[in-house]
C-alpha cells in the first residue's frame, strides 16, 4: 500500500470520520466515503474539501446494500478499509437492539464480502474501550478481560470476534482493532467538529450548548464515586489525535499481517468536574452544573494504558485536555446549530 492508496471510509461524514478524512488526505491517500447520512451530513466533507483542497469521491448508500458497495470497488482501486459506519447511542441500543446487530454487524458482513471478491486485504476497525465492561484495574490494558453490558458494546465485541476469525482464515489479511476511549473535541480550524442530534449523549458536546445557552446546566451524574473528587473518571482524547491512530495502523499494519488490538487514548484519567474546570479555564466561560443521581451502569473509572500504541504504532496523543476544551468550543462557538445552517452537495 503507497501513500496515495485509495482507502474506503465508511461513516467517512461522521464526526471521527470526517476528521480521519482529512487527516488521510493530509498525509497524502485517497480517501473514497460510504455514509448513508443516517447520523451526520454532507456539509462535514464539502468542509473537508475546503480545508484540503482535494475532491472527495462520496457515496451516499447504505453499506448494507452489497450491490451498492460493490459498485464502489468496482469504479476504485481500494486498498483498505477503515470502518467507522455504525450506530453508537449506548441507551437507544437497549430501546432497539436488533436495529443495533442488524446496523452494525449486517455492515461489517458486506464489508468482508467485498473484500474477498475485490482481494483487499487491509482492515481498520472503530471498537470501543467499552469491551472492557468495568474492568477490574486501571490503566486498561489491551489483555484485560472484554465483556459486553448492553447491545451496542455487543456488536463492537461481536465484530471483533468475527474479524478475528475471518483474518484468521485468511492469512494475507491485516486487521486492527482501534478501541477508543473518550473522543472529544474538534479540528482547530473550528470548521468541523461533533454534531450530535438531539440531547447529547457525551460529556463534552453537553457542556458546550451549556456554554453556548442551548441548555441551561449540566447533569453531572453521580458524585459518590471512588474517584478523587466522586465523580467518574475517563480518558478523554482529542478528536485530531484519534484520527492519527488511523493512519499510524494502517502504516504499520501493511507490513504485519494477522490480527492487532490497540488502546487510543491519552492514558489520563479526568473527573467531570477536571473537564468542567479545564473548560471555564481554556474558555472563560462558567459550566453551572447540578449533581443528580449516577445513572444505572456507569463504571466509576476507565482509562487506558497507551504503551502498546506507543511501542508498536509509535502513535500518542499529543493534545490535552485544554486544549480539547478550546477545540470543542472554538467548534460549538461558530457552530452553535451544528451543520444544520448549511446544505450543498459534494
Ligand atoms: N464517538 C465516540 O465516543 C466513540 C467511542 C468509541 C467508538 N466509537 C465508534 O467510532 C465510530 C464512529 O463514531 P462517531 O462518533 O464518528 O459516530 P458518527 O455517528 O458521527 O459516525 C458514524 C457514521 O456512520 C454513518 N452510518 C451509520 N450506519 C451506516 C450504514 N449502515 N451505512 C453507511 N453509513 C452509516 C452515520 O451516518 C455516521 O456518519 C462508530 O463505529 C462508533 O461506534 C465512537
Amino acid at each position: 500500500m503507497t501513500k496515495e492508496s485509495q482507502i474506503l471510509v465508511t461513516g467517512g461524514a461522521g464526526y471521527i470520520g470526517s476528521h480521519t478524512v482529512l487527516e488521510l488526505i493530509q498525509q497524502g491517500y485517497s480517501p473514497v466515503v460510504v455514509d448513508d447520512l443516517s447520523n451526520s451530513s454532507k456539509e462535514s466533507l464539502i468542509r473537508v474539501e475546503e480545508l484540503t483542497g482535494a475532491k472527495i469521491p462520496f457515496y451516499e448508500i447504505d453499506i448494507a446494500d452489497s450491490k451498492g458497495l460493490a459498485s464502489i470497488f468496482s469504479s476504485h482501486s481500494i486498498d483498505g478499509i477503515i470502518h467507522f459506519a455504525a450506530f453508537k447511542a449506548v441507551g437507544e441500543s437497549v430501546e432497539k437492539p436488533l436495529a443495533y446487530y442488524r446496523n452494525n454487524i449486517g455492515g461489517l458482513f458486506s464489508l468482508l464480502d467485498c473484500m474477498d471478491t475485490y482481494g483487499v486485504t487491509q482492515f481498520v476497525f472503530s471498537s470501543s474501550c467499552t469491551v472492557y465492561g468495568d474492568a477490574d484495574d486501571v490503566p486498561i490494558p489491551e489483555s484485560a478481560s472484554v465483556s459486553a453490558v448492553n447491545p451496542y458494546g455487543q456488536t463492537k465485541l461481536m465484530s471483533e470476534i468475527i474479524l478475528r476469525d475471518v483474518a484468521q482464515s485468511r492469512p494475507n489479511w491485516s486487521v486492527s482493532n482501534l478501541r477508543y476511549f473518550n473522543p472529544v473535541g474538534a479540528h482547530p480550524s473550528g470548521r468541523i467538529g461533533e454534531d450530535p442530534s438531539g440531547i447529547p449523549n457525551n460529556l463534552m458536546p453537553y457542556i458546550t450548548q451549556v456554554a453556548v445557552g442551548t441548555r441551561p446546566f449540566l447533569r453531572v451524574f453521580g458524585d459518590t464515586y471512588p474517584t478523587h473528587d466522586g465523580t467518574g473518571v475517563r480518558d478523554y482524547i482529542h478528536v485530531v489525535d484519534l484520527a492519527k491512530g488511523h493512519i499510524a495502523a494502517l502504516s504499520y499494519q501493511k507490513t504485519v499481517q494477522g490480527v492487532h488490538t490497540f488502546n487510543l487514548g491519552t492514558g489520563r484519567g479526568s473527573s467531570v468536574l477536571d473537564v468542567v474546570k479545564a473548560f471555564e479555564r481554556a474558555t472563560g466561560k462558567t459550566i453551572p452544573y447540578e449533581i443528580v443521581d449516577a445513572r444505572a451502569g456507569d463504571i466509576a473509572e476507565a482509562f487506558a494504558d497507551t504503551s502498546k500504541a506507543s511501542e508498536v504504532l509509535g502513535w500518542s496523543a499529543e493534545f490535552g485536555l485544554e486544549e480539547m476544551c478550546r477545540d470543542a468550543w472554538n467548534w460549538q462557538s461558530k457552530n452553535p446549530h451544528g451543520y444544520e445552517d448549511s446544505s450543498g452537495t459534494v
